[in-house]
């Protein structure tokens, strides 16, 4: 079943070494209203959903019925707050809300936009299959790499590929963090060029596909908070290289330790496992990037020392007992390294560790 809530608009109305410099930002004028599917409404989901509602329709793709009446009681809305300004809390409603999977929704799906963590991408894709055709296109927002094969391995094998949506891959450079169902606080993300979300169709979508995904993409353009930004594919495929392995040398380890980036790097020894994550990064994913192991390892260091005090999301992952997403991090290196033949002892060992520790404090 599908609910249409009311449109008010309640309360007030009101270089970095990952990303040196962004280069041929496309910018064309072609955008206007269409309906957003918003899969995953945590803190990034609810973000996309509140800056995409003030020029579109949103539908929100919920969990579970639960989620569904906890949506409900509090009255469609979601708030969004941005740190250390409180004059810019605004709740937001007019949403569209739906569960994922409910058979009576019989509406085609142009644009989803999914936000859920990595390893929950292709359930949660499968559980709006039916909506989906060629016409449609998925923007995905997960963290590490991999999630965009894996759902079309997954969902459309062999001769189904013909009906696969489009797909365009984002990289996110906000921090917005969920303080309670459908109640986000922005941390970071909305004013600098070098923050935000940069997105880019992946290279596989077909010739016919080309106009849909520039609709999709320039939907998300001009809206002030989400700080959106459409780069070429060999920028934006430069761009993940490089923040994977700066989540490779940083992300396990101190999610084993759980540890600040900055307690990490002041050891010794935590310096030597970084170095020997980026030896092992720079060999698996040189047919991709360009860059040696020292080069790597100052972007690893200077991101950690840039934000010392921070503590990554596999951190707040362990520390509240959730699944991690490893598997998209050093465990995309393993699989990499397995098809190239080359040995990844260091990145094999934190993710066994990982994984144990995740078993050891029963994560879900
Ligand atoms: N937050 C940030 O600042 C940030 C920054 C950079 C990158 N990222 C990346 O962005 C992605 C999303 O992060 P997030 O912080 O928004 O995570 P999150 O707050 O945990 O939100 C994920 C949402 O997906 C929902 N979900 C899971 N499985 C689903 C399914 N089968 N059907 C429908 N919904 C489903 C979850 O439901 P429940 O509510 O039931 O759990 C949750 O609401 C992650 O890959 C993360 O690493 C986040």
């Amino acid at each position: 079943m599908m609910y249409s809530l009311c449109t008010a608009v309640l309360g007030r109305s009101f270089i970095h070494p990952l990303f040196p410099i962004v280069v041929a930002v496309v910018v064309l004028d072609i955008s206007s209203s269409m309906r957003y599917h918003v899969l995953g409404t945590g803190a990034i989901g609810c973000h996309f959903a509140v800056d995409l509602r003030s020029q579109h329709d949103v539908t929100l793709v919920l969990r579970s019925e639960k989620a569904l009446q906890d949506f409900l009681s509090r009255q469609n809305e979601i708030t969004y707050r941005r740190v250390n300004q409180p004059d810019e809390t605004v709740r937001i409603s007019g949403f569209d809300a739906m569960v994922a999977g409910d058979t009576s929704y019989n509406t085609h799906m142009d644009a989803v936009i999914v936000t859920t963590k990595a390893q929950h991408a292709t359930e949660a894709v499968r559980s709006i299959k039916p909506h989906l055709s060629r016409s449609s296109t998925l923007v995905l927002f997960q963290n590490g790499m991999g999630v965009a094969d894996e759902l079309l391995e997954k969902l459309w094998p062999g001769p189904d590929r013909q009906e696969a949506p489009a797909i365009v891959i984002g990289v996110n450079r906000h921090s917005v963090m969920r303080t309670e169902p459908f109640d986000i606080l922005h941390n970071a993300g909305w004013d600098k060029p070098t923050d935000g979300y940069f997105v880019s169709p992946s290279p596989e979508i077909g010739a016919e596909q080309g106009d849909q995904v520039q609709s999709v993409m320039q939907g998300m353009i001009g809206l002030a908070r989400l700080n959106t930004k459409i780069v070429p594919w060999s920028t934006l495929s430069q761009f993940m290289m490089k923040k994977l392995v700066v989540n490779c040398g940083l992300n396990a380890a101190t999610g084993i330790l759980e540890c600040s980036n900055g307690e990490y790097i002041a050891s010794e020894q935590g310096c030597q496992l970084i170095r020997q994550i980026c030896e092992e990064c720079a060999q698996v994913l040189s047919p991709e990037l360009d860059a040696t192991p020292d080069e790597l390892y100052d972007i690893v260091h200077g991101t950690a020392v840039d934000a010392a005090p921070n503590k990554c999301s596999t951190v707040q992952d362990i520390m509240a007992k959730r699944l991690t997403e490893i598997e998209y991090i050093n465990g995309y290196i393993i699989r990499k390294a397995k098809e190239r033949n080359i040995p990844v002892p260091t990145n094999t060992f934190f993710v066994l560790l990982l994984h144990a520790k995740e078993h050891q404090i029963h994560a879900k």
